[in-house]
């Protein structure tokens, strides 16, 4: 069986196929420099959380058998139209579900049900920070609360000024955060340095929750790109992300398409187009293909598309071949979920996740995190576009 893994940004492609042998790879990856110390493989298989007394005693089924995986080296992402259950997965891998509802399936690291509390970390919606401190004050407050007790003044001063320059935040770190009276940071460099305070203690999984929202292209794109060096280094990293454009859409490796909790697609983000493709739902050339995805499972689409039939220029054109105004949401998407359901990509998703599971059981063995700082630090050039 084909097994496909990726490399990490020394490998280039970030692409390695095994034929035959199908633990070679991950076990050549474990023994090799990130497989298991700074990465994380996460899978998750039967994953459904339901809601219980949802009104007249009914339960509502928020993430219904949802099935996975997340590796090192690779950005991942998680979109849908709002609702459709995106931070309801970040939490339930993160576990941070909220306690009313209810969780079962199974979600391991690295082969292990255990949850690494420990080098994980996640980066909410919200930009939880002081506007009366400068960046580099945010940083070092955090540095100091959070890093070991063992590590000297120096060393966390290290650290801060590594992590500043990782996120691109030289040049605002001695600005003040601001508030709504005190003229500060820009949106995306709110965003990045609270994906600075995370990242301080270095962690081997990174959850963010929309970190792109309300910002304009081009910062999102700055903020993506650096998540994606940050995954190029070894580590595992997985965004939800709404509608994003598609020069950002092509910075992720896969892609995780939910609607009303069910999956749309989950595999290489590159191979999305041609699954719609061939499910019957080709992108318009000229369509940001993330748009044209979200357009075939959002139901809100509906009203729009009842509203521009009553208008003259659809009713001129009563046999318009565009699948998109014939057929309403619900039916695309179940379409869409049947489609992939009997997919080979899905088939292929079901076999690596069984591999992923046995075989990581077995190889690897927790270290425990004496000193996170005994490696160096992220890659020292991750802003540096050749290393993108
Ligand atoms: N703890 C909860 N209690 C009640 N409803 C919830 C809870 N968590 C999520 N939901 C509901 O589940 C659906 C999916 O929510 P969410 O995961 O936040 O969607 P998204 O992040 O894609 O916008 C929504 O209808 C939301 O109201
Ligand atoms: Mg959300």
């Amino acid at each position: 069986m084909e097994i496909e893994v990726a490399r990490n940004s020394y490998g280039g492609t970030g692409k390695n196929f095994c034929d035959g042998a199908s633990s070679c790879a991950y076990q050549d990856k474990v023994a090799s420099d990130w497989g298991g110390e700074r990465g994380v493989y996460l899978v998750w298989e039967d994953l459904t959380v339901v809601l219980p007394n949802f009104g007249n005693g009914h339960t509502k089924r928020l993430l219904q058998g949802l099935r996975g995986y997340a590796e090192p080296g690779r950005i991942t992402a998680i979109m849908g139209p709002s609702g459709s259950g995106k931070s309801t997965l970040l939490d339930s891998l993160a576990g941070r579900l909220s306690r009313n509802v209810i969780m079962s399936g199974t979600v391991l690291f690295n082969g292990k049900k255990r949850r690494l509390d420990a080098g994980v970390a996640y980066v909410t919606q919200e930009d939880v920070l002081l506007g009366t401190l400068t960046v580099r004050e945010t940083i070092t407050y955090s540095a100091n609360l959070r890093l070991p007790k063992t590590m000297t003044k120096g060393e966390i001063d290290d650290v801060v000024e590594a992590t500043i320059m990782e996120m691109g935040l030289q040049e605002c770190s001695d600005r003040v955060v601001g508030n709504w009276h005190l003229r500060g940071l820009s949106g995306g460099e709110k965003k990045r340095l609270s994906i600075a305070l995370e990242i301080l203690t270095r962690p081997r999984l990174l959850f963010l929750d929309e970190p792109t929202s309300g910002l304009d292209s081009a910062s999102a794109f700055f903020v993506i790109q650096t998540l994606r060096n940050i995954a190029r280094d070894g580590r595992t990293v997985i965004s939800s992300i709404h509608q994003p454009s598609s020069e950002v859409f092509a910075l992720f490796d896969d892609l995780f398409l939910l609607s009303s909790g069910e999956t749309v697609y989950f595999g290489d983000a590159k191979m999305a187009v041609e699954f719609f493709a061939e499910a019957g739902f080709p992108c318009p050339r000229r369509r940001n293909p993330s748009d044209h995805f979200l357009r075939c499972i959002n139901s809100d689409f509906d009203v729009i598309t009842a509203t521009l039939k009553g208008s003259q220029r659809i009713r001129d054109v009563p046999n318009s071949a565009d699948p998109l105004i014939n057929l309403a949401t619900a039916e695309i998407k179940a379409r869409l979920v049947e489609k992939y359901r009997r997919s080979n990509i899905s088939q292929k998703v079901k076999a690596k996740v069984k591999d992923i599971s046995a075989i990581l059981k077995e190889t690897i063995t927790e270290r425990p995190v004496h000193n996170k700082f005994d490696e160096k630090p992220f890659g020292s050039n991750m802003l540096n576009p050749a290393a993108c």
